[in-house]
């Protein structure tokens, strides 16, 4: 849809011109995967699709909401009345957002949004993300709300945590708000320590994959949450405020410390996950980004063998890719479905492409270079 377009259909809904137009990209995560939560390091970069938000304030209290990708008309809101767990659908999304900044005392009435999203939904992808931080984009430039990209990444995650009621850490959201063109994003969850890392593929001949399989697994959700108790008591268990805690080196003792089978699973994926992104980051700062690749492909064995969050798909993608000759692959994302990423030569791009493609019929894929994050558009 064209901005022209996108401000056509808000018209037609709310019977005026909106104030303004925003737009935030879904992610990719390159590496680090659970990590975030774990007071650990990721280095996710944001894809050029966007979810839009054409925007005008009300002075009636009233939060209406409607969005050319989903099915259910106008969503009408109040905004005296926004309470944790009680909204339905995509809509609880802005509305949990429009909660959280007012709780945080800031004066913020009500709306009329019309949305519009070129981001897979359901692929793991960060749709959600991306709805949250243009929703709160542009609410805090309409009311003249100066808050910093990273505290408005905490608070969409604030919001996602509290009136979604879902778990999440905060790497979807900063990467949603923070990333910039060109780049992919190290940052550090504990310290909220930020780098832009120059991430040009096709200056080296290289291509990344992104292979949505189109699958979610029923238990995504409820197996979240229980990943993330899993690491907390982990850490618990070590005497320490996180597995962020657990050097590299003293992994060995750490797992003989730990009294279960499943504790030592998910610390040796979170401590060794955390060594892959900075392994890539040092790969990239020293312009060997093919090297990368294995260790890519790495963290996918680490996440299939020891957090237990891919499925048959992914492997499925996963394996195809790397036997067609790909530098590496892996799951990306919360797991259970959702996408995965392949980097390669350009030179071998169609063969593992259509290997993919024939491997997994019901797949959808598309090359990708990291695009910016969240902006006005006019
Ligand atoms: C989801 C969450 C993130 C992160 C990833 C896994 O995308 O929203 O906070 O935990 O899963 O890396």
């Amino acid at each position: 849809m064209t901005e022209a377009a996108l401000e056509r259909a808000f018209t037609d809904v709310h019977g005026r011109a909106p104030e303004g137009v925003w737009a935030a990209p879904g992610r990719v995560n390159l590496i680090g995967e659970h990590t975030d939560y774990n007071d650990g390091f990721v280095m996710p970069f944001a894809l050029p699709h966007t979810t839009r938000a054409a925007v005008a304030r009300r002075d009636d209290g009233r939060l209406r909401l409607t969005s050319a990708a989903m099915d259910g008309g106008l969503v009408e809101l109040d905004v005296e009345t926004l309470a944790p767990g009680a909204t339905e659908g995509w809509a609880k999304y802005p509305a949990a957002v429009l909660w959280t900044l007012r709780e945080a005392g800031h004066a913020i009435g009500g709306a009329d949004i019309h949305y519009a999203s070129t981001v897979p939904v359901g692929g793991g992808l960060s749709s959600s993300a991306a709805l949250q931080v243009v929703t709160a984009l542009a609410l805090c430039e309409l009311h003249g709300v100066g808050m910093s990209r990273q505290d408005l990444a905490l608070l969409c995650q604030r919001s996602e945590n509290v009136y979604v009621g879902a778990p999440v850490g905060v790497m979807d959201q900063t990467a949603s708000a923070c990333c910039t063109e060109g780049h992919a994003l190290h940052l550090d969850v504990r310290t909220l320590a930020q780098r832009q890392v120059p991430f040009d593929l096709a200056a080296e001949g290289l291509r990344l994959l992104v292979v949505d399989t189109r699958v979610k697994h029923a238990h995504a959700d409820g197996a979240y949450g229980e990943l993330r108790a899993g690491c907390e008591a982990a850490a618990a268990a070590l005497g320490l405020p996180a597995l962020r805690d657990v050097a590299y080196d003293d992994l060995g003792a750490a797992l003989a410390a730990l009294p279960d089978e499943r504790l030592r699973r998910l610390t040796r994926h979170i401590v060794t996950e955390n060594r892959r992104v900075e392994e890539v980051l040092g790969l990239l700062d020293a312009g060997r980004t093919p090297e990368i690749g294995p260790v890519l492909t790495a963290g996918h064995a680490s996440l299939r063998d020891d957090f237990r969050i891919s499925c048959a798909e992914l492997d499925l993608v996963v394996d195809t890719a790397l036997s067609e000759g790909a530098l590496g692959a892996r799951m990306t994302g919360g797991g259970f479905g959702g996408s995965a990423i392949v980097l390669l030569e350009e030179s071998a791009e169609a063969k593992i492409s259509a290997a993919v493609a024939q491997a997994l019929p019901s797949s959808r894929q598309f090359v990708t270079t990291p695009g910016p994050g969240a902006h006005r558009v006019r």
